[in-house]
């Protein structure tokens, strides 16, 4: 039976992981095709967001959907982590591997679940002082992805988001869109060796995407309060930082 089609508006890449487990099949080449796809400015934007990360309060955070530990080997770097607890989850086994082997040596610290950011059941209401998801809301369900994600955190808890966003410029914007669906294809093809998808799923979900502006209004009709974003790289991701709120009349 074909599973269910991820709904079109929150779902920006329309990927379903059970449908096409791309991220199963480049796990050991991920971290090589994000410099290919980025020219390695994505270390830039993942130094940037474990900065903020490092910079929040929290005893307990939890990464959904996080890869190979790229950003979270970035948070551990800061001295101010030391002693806090982290959960690296991601739902692809391929891909936790990779995590699990990057991050054996703070093995006392970092715990790996397998999890699925849309409903995480194994992890409790109000149990989490921060929550960062990277690189992911384009292609899981959004809207289910910052319920979830507010229903975890405690009152007061914050959630990190670094996400493909819009140049506020429109040309640029739109030469930067033009660029990539022109490119894209040909280094994804050559950097994975025909495998359409990965190059597929990263177009589509940057088109269809909401800007900056939009997601920080989503977020707030999500429950979320005192949201804010930066723009990286003229905007061509955004962090967006919110936290929840103590009450429900505050929201
Ligand atoms: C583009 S990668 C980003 C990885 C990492 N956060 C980073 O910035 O390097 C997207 C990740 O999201 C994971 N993913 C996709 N859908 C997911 C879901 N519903 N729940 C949890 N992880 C998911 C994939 O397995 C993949 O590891």
């Amino acid at each position: 039976m074909q599973p269910d089609p991820p709904s079109a508006i929150g779902n920006a890449a329309s990927f379903t992981p059970a449908a096409d487990d791309v991220f199963g099949r480049i796990a050991n080449r991920y971290d090589v095709l994000c410099d290919v796809f980025s020219f390695g400015i994505h270390r830039l934007w993942k130094r940037r967001v474990a900065k903020v990360l490092a910079d929040e309060h929290w005893s307990t955070l939890l990464d959904g959907a996080t890869g190979t530990g790229d950003i979270i080997l970035r948070v551990l770097a800061h001295d101010s982590v030391q002693g806090r607890s982290i959960i690296a989850s991601d739902i692809s086994p391929q891909m936790l591997a990779m995590a699990e082997r990057r991050l054996a040596g703070h093995a006392e610290q970092v715990s790996i679940q397998q999890l699925d950011v849309e409903a995480m059941p194994e992890v409790p209401s109000d149990s989490l002082d921060a929550y960062s998801i990277s690189l992911c809301l384009k292609i899981c369900d959004r809207q289910l992805a910052l319920r979830e994600a507010l229903r975890v955190l405690k009152p007061g808890g914050r959630i990190i988001i670094l996400e493909a966003s819009n140049i506020p410029w429109k040309s640029l914007q739109s030469a930067y869109l033009i660029y990539m669906s022109v490119c894209m294809p040909v280094l994804g093809w050559l950097a994975t060796g025909g495998d359409a998808s990965a190059y597929r799923y990263l177009l589509q979900g940057i088109e269809q995407f909401p800007s900056a502006e939009a997601l920080a209004d989503e977020m707030a009709v999500a429950g979320f309060a005192d949201v804010r974003f930066e723009r990286l790289s003229l905007g061509i991701v955004a962090i967006h930082v919110a936290r929840k709120p103590f009450s429900v009349d505050e929201a």
